[in-house]
């Protein structure tokens, strides 16, 4: 079998186009601007990449970037006082605090202190909760973007069994709930998941989110399945460049899967179209409007 490539560019640049119109409806009809906060501590060369890409898809989509960009040696009280003056800005809808944070500066209580309703990477706890609970929250950008893909494939993920590798706040246990809120049958397995090879070789759908580099072999993806990988991982290449690749050992597992992401060019781009996605539901229910249409 030579598997789908399912085309997260073209996905994700369809559904910005739909928050786009959205964006310019809102405009038209309210004269509202909606407007994401990005904030950036230190100087992680990948982080500052990931920031300015988010900015100018915010730029494209007709709302409004606040970047925000602190030194390495910022307190974690010089953070909670600038969270603190993003949460009482009106023109500030949506807050972004790229992770990692600096040592020195406690991520969790970061989080905590974003106003929930502003909280477009549903990384506070109410939106984690909410999730968890089945009620309509926030949810974190690049699981919404992986369910995404995945119902580009199947449509309904009803009764699949899927197994997410990887249990991270960010993506392995999110995109768990996610599934759960999509009646698949879910495992989430980790490092300490004993024979993980044969336990991936039972899913339908496959969330491969471990961050090392094409360690999910050909031979663990039972033949047909859909493969998401969330991997971006930095390999040596040859003449000492580097290249990019995925969770997932690519031109293995499109010989076995019946659908499979590519790293660049899946999840990644569906990261951003779901913050803005997020940033446009943010907007339009802090101003008492119904949930856009997408
Ligand atoms: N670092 C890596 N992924 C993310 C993300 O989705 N949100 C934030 N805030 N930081 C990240």
């Amino acid at each position: 079998m030579t598997a789908r490539i399912i085309d997260g560019k073209t996905i994700a640049a369809d559904l910005r186009g739909k928050v786009t119109d959205s964006v310019h409806r809102l405009l038209r009809d309210r004269g509202l601007v909606p407007g994401i906060a990005v904030v950036l501590v230190g100087e992680n060369p990948a982080s500052e990449v990931y920031v300015r890409t988010k900015s100018k898809m915010v730029a494209a989509a007709g709302m409004h970037a606040i970047d925000r960009k602190l030194p390495v040696t910022t307190t974690e009280a010089e953070l909670l006082a600038l969270v603190g003056e993003l949460n009482a800005d009106p023109v500030v809808n949506g807050i972004l605090v790229q992770l990692p944070l600096p040592p020195q500066i406690d991520s969790h209580k970061i989080i905590a202190a974003i106003d929930p309703a502003k909280d477009v990477d549903g990384f506070h706890p109410l939106n984690v909760g909410r999730l968890a609970s089945g009620l309509p929250a926030l949810v974190p950008c690049t699981p919404l973007g992986c369910v995404m893909l995945a119902k580009s494939v199947h449509g309904s993920l009803a009764g699949m069994d899927a197994v997410v590798i990887g249990r991270s706040n960010i993506v392995g246990k999110p995109v768990a709930q996610l599934l759960l809120a999509e009646n698949a049958t879910v495992t989430i397995a980790h490092s300490k998941t004993r024979d993980l090879p044969a336990l991936c070789r039972r899913a339908d759908l496959l969330i491969a989110a471990i961050g090392r580099a094409e360690m999910v072999r050909g031979d663990w993806i039972k033949p047909g399945a859909t493969a998401i990988d969330v991997g971006i991982n930095r390999v040596p290449a040859e003449g000492g460049k580097s290249r990019i690749v995925g969770d997932v050992a690519y031109a293995e597992a499109a010989a076995v899967a019946g659908a499979l992401t590519p790293v660049p060019g899946g999840v990644g781009p569906m990261t951003i179209a779901c913050l803005l996605l997020n940033t446009l539901r943010a907007a339009c229910a802090q101003h008492g409007l119904p949930e856009p249409k997408i």
